[in-house]
């Protein structure tokens, strides 16, 4: 597996003939964000061409239609075309729920207190590790399932309710098999430091050693994971224990992550833009000097509103992140604990009205700026010629719909490398 392209896609393969040349007409418009990502392209009553799994081009449909008679066409209903979304935060290889904390915390208890009384990360951990692994890979391939029918055609997923290196490696490993089994991309990062392992309750410094000498290593060798991140915060790892991680995790050119300044503001943030890292995530308690090293590292801010609505916590305003210049994204962050999000257009709708961003900054949230946070703007995240044939059509007609409508509007039709694949009957889904 090359470093940053996520491998296991059934579809991966142009299947040959026709059906891998398409016309996909009658659209109300085609949106997309241009190929640098910088704004959102609006073309109306547009059509667009799949080849080879890949988009060919988009333009006038009179001219496509003439060009292309050889393409299947495919009738979009005079409806809404965007590309497929990009999920660029989630942790969903877990077992069981934390419904009871959630009424817990209803009642007034705090987080961080649930955590040192037997909940928490802890809770997960010991559920997902007494659940067989071919239970684990079932429900992963049933929610990646889910989240296409919701219009991703790309996920990241973390490990990080393993704890243990055996057992986080155990959760990469489930990750790559359930991925051979649905056709969503999925991007697999390493969530090594999320909470200490019971075993190394007062040897902090032993485990550390030990993700940098033999865990991080062992992932490089088996490329089980394109990216390694790390929980900052105060109740979490401090910024001296990510900064050591990281860094060997960066030696050995995996790409960086951080969960960073989400329940307090620690240095997460200035952490994720002094090593270069793809993305930090969260950011709920950073300021707007703090968005200002992202832009200028080039880092990905990404907001995760589901977590921050079930915190009760606030996100920053769109005029701080529009000053700030940096490139912002949205995840669901989908996790038992703090966010059980399964729809990022949901998550997309929530930021609307939590951070004030409009339909096209929202569109950019959920695509271009989620796809460089994983290092695949180049692939996807748009539909400029060249990238992977992954598109939606939505069952709406404006872009404007996408953010306004509760619950989110549903995708009609989802296309992964040119192909309109059927769609789960998710009412038939084992829940979650
Ligand atoms: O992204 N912040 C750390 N990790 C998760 C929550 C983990 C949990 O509570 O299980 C998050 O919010
Ligand atoms: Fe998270």
């Amino acid at each position: 597996m090359s470093v940053g392209t996520p491998s296991g896609l059934p579809g991966a393969r142009p299947v040959a003939g026709r059906a891998s040349y398409v016309l996909l007409h009658n659209t109300s418009e085609v949106v997309t964000p241009d190929a640098e990502g910088r704004r959102v392209v609006r073309q109306p009553r547009a059509a667009v061409v799949f080849r080879d799994g890949r988009v060919l081009e988009t333009g006038p449909v009179g001219e496509l239609s003439r060009r292309h008679g050889e393409a299947r066409p495919v009738n979009a209903n005079g409806r809404l075309v965007t590309p497929g979304l990009v999920d660029c935060h989630t942790h969903m290889v877990f077992a069981g729920n934390r419904a009871d904390e959630f009424q817990r915390r209803l009642r007034g208890e705090d987080y961080a207190s649930i955590a040192t009384r037997g909940g928490g990360i802890h809770a997960t951990v010991a559920a997902t590790t007494a659940e067989r692994d071919d239970a684990l890979e079932k429900t992963l391939a049933a929610r990646l399932e889910r989240w296409r029918a919701n219009g991703c055609t790309t996920v990241e997923v973390k490990s990080g309710y393993g704890l243990e290196p055996a057992h986080e490696i155990r959760l990469l490993e489930l990750m790559r098999g359930a991925t051979q089994r649905v056709p969503v991309r999925v991007h697999r990062t390493a969530l090594l430091l999320h909470a200490l392992p019971e075993a190394y309750a007062e040897r902090r410094d032993a485990f550390l050693s030990r993700l940098c000498d033999e865990t991080l290593p062992a992932i490089r060798r088996t490329g089980l994971a394109h990216s390694v991140d790390a929980f900052c915060d105060r109740v979490a790892f401090s910024v001296e224990e990510c900064r050591r991680v990281l860094e060997r995790a960066r030696e050995l050119e995996f790409a960086l992550r951080l969960h960073a300044d989400q329940l307090s503001r620690d240095g997460g943030a200035r952490l994720a833009a002094e090593l270069g890292a793809r993305s930090a995530d969260h950011l709920e308690c950073a300021n707007e000097e703090d968005w200002t090293a992202l832009a200028a590292a080039g880092t990905v801010g990404v907001l995760l509103p589901a977590a921050a609505l079930t915190m009760g916590q606030r996100l920053p305003e769109a005029a701080l992140l529009r000053r700030s210049g940096a490139r912002v994204a949205i995840a669901t962050d989908f996790n038992p604990g703090t966010a059980p999000a399964q729809s990022l257009l949901e998550c997309a709708a929530l930021a609307a009205r939590m951070v004030g961003l409009d339909a096209e900054e929202l569109l950019l949230a959920i695509t271009w700026n989620a796809a460089r946070a994983l290092g695949l703007e180049a692939e996807c995240g748009h539909l400029n010629p060249g990238a992977w044939g992954d598109a939606v059509v939505w069952e709406c007609e404006t872009l404007e719909e996408l953010p306004y409508w509760m619950p989110a509007v549903r995708p009609d039709c989802v296309f992964v490398r040119g192909a309109d694949l059927a769609l789960p009957a998710l009412e038939r889904r084992v829940w979650p």
